[in-house]
């Protein structure tokens, strides 16, 4: 029996949280391994409706949930997060979400970092979250990072507090910004402390004994491989990889038992924060994707770009993050287009070329390539089997397949849960 990761196939907002909760209901376990709170998932159940940012989805199932060393953890985040799930009516304790002890914290100077840094971009800015993702991750990789196994040690974390401060406090003074005083983030800790710690464990050791006993894992990744931080439009990512190895690195578990890699795409293309877009439709038919597709950010509120569907791009995320099957979301949002056109390639200083380059100018300069494809005038809204669709949504869905090289495993026809065509059970490898 396989297990399952789920990746984003463009740049997030893929719909992940419909196609995980989906999954989610015939897993045992669900582990989050790369990203943070800067993540949002939607998940629709009943008339409930869930906004997660932290939590693994599989919690809204009963799941067990699993936030993995990959991620990095806001503990004022995470109880908020706990605590608003819980008034919807969910269970989240000690038995049903576990956390890597060897996760790092993010701490609100990595906020104040974050939001001073972007405003001393200005112009050029990332447009991040403002969440302190990527100075967390920063900490890691330099060693200073404070561990959620730290706030079980008052000395450890006291020192660590000191030097992770020096460095935090010379740039924010730097900068203009408000600086920290130690002693009030060390008491904010250890209060902190007793409300995270009985979660706290090394996860490695349960997946290895779930996956030993036979169990089915799902590995729920957030947002997606155009922002990853090495294959992504660097610099305008996020800290963290986000292709389907992390799901390896990011849990504590062998990269052969992450299972078959589902790719979540949409029909057609979109972008929160700044960056490259070649695809971008800054016209009606965007503003008409927009409101369909009801493109706002989940955690930021910020209205997403929308544009035609990038077959490059997602070609090139089906190579660099191990994708062996793509999930179509929000086919429906297409519906009733006289004409849709799908890029196949980019013209860059006068060459086509079939891939998006690393160089940050040459992104900028990429002029999308389409072939244009009639519309379908009927609904696909809902469907749930092939001859459901109008028969030129069927020829858009197989002509994306040729283009990115990867067969459609699922395609997702409305936000609702079983407004799904299953084309090949993903458990089954
Ligand atoms: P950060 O992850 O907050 O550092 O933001 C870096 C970039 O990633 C920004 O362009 C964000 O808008 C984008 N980003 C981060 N998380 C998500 C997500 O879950 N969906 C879509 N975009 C995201």
């Amino acid at each position: 029996m396989a297990n399952v990761t789920v990746i984003g196939a463009q740049w997030g907002d893929e719909g992940k949280g419909k196609v995980v909760d989906w999954l989610s209901s015939r897993a045992d376990v669900v582990v989050r391994f790369q990203g943070g709170h800067n993540a949002g998932h939607t998940l629709v159940v009943g008339n409930q409706t869930y906004k997660l940012s932290l939590l693994p989805s599989g919690l809204v199932r009963g799941k067990l949930g699993v936030i993995g060393n990959g991620v990095v953890i806001d503990p004022e985040a995470l109880l908020a997060e706990i605590a608003r799930v819980r008034a919807q009516g969910l269970t989240v304790t000690p038995e049903t979400l576990r956390i890597a002890d060897n996760a790092v914290l993010i701490l609100p100077v990595h906020g104040a970092i974050d939001r001073a840094r972007e405003a001393a971009r200005g112009a050029h800015r990332i447009g991040t979250t403002g969440r302190g993702i990527g100075p967390a991750y920063e900490d890691k990789v330099a060693r200073r990072a404070i561990r959620v196994c730290d706030l079980a040690e008052p000395e450890t974390l006291s020192h660590k507090l000191d030097e992770l401060l020096l460095h935090h406090n010379t740039l924010l003074h730097g900068l203009g910004a408000e600086t920290f005083e130690k002693q009030a983030l060390l008491d904010r800790l250890l209060a902190l402390a007793p409300d995270i710690l009985p979660y706290a464990e090394p996860v490695w050791e349960r997946l290895d004994d779930l996956r030993r006993a036979g169990k089915r894992i799902l590995f729920e990744g957030a947002q997606a491989v155009m922002l990853d931080v090495d294959h992504g439009t660097y610099p305008f990512v996020t800290s963290s990889n986000t292709v389907a190895a992390t799901a390896a690195s990011g849990a504590g578990i062998a990269p052969s038992a992450i299972g078959f890699v589902l790719g979540i795409a949409k029909a057609y293309t979109t972008r929160v924060g700044s960056g490259p877009f070649p695809t971008e439709l800054t016209d009606d038919i965007g503003k008409l994707l927009g409101e369909r597709g009801h493109e706002f950010g989940t955690v930021t509120g910020r209205p997403r770009r929308c544009g035609w569907f990038d077959a490059v791009l997602v070609r090139q995320a089906v190579k660099v993050g191990g994708v062996q099957g793509l999930v179509l979301t929000k086919l429906d949002v297409l519906d009733g287009l006289a004409e849709l056109k799908v890029c196949t390639g980019y013209r860059i200083d006068g060459e086509l070329v079939k891939r998006l380059p690393a160089a940050m100018g040459a992104q900028a300069r990429a002029e999308p390539v389409y072939e244009v494809m009639e519309g379908w005038s009927g609904s696909t809204r809902g469907a749930r089997s092939w001859a459901e669709l109008p028969a030129q949504a069927v020829k858009y869905v197989k002509r994306v397949e040729e283009l990115v090289e990867a067969q459609v495993t699922l395609l997702s026809t409305s936000p609702e849960r079983d407004d799904t065509i299953l084309v090949h059970d993903p458990f089954e490898g």
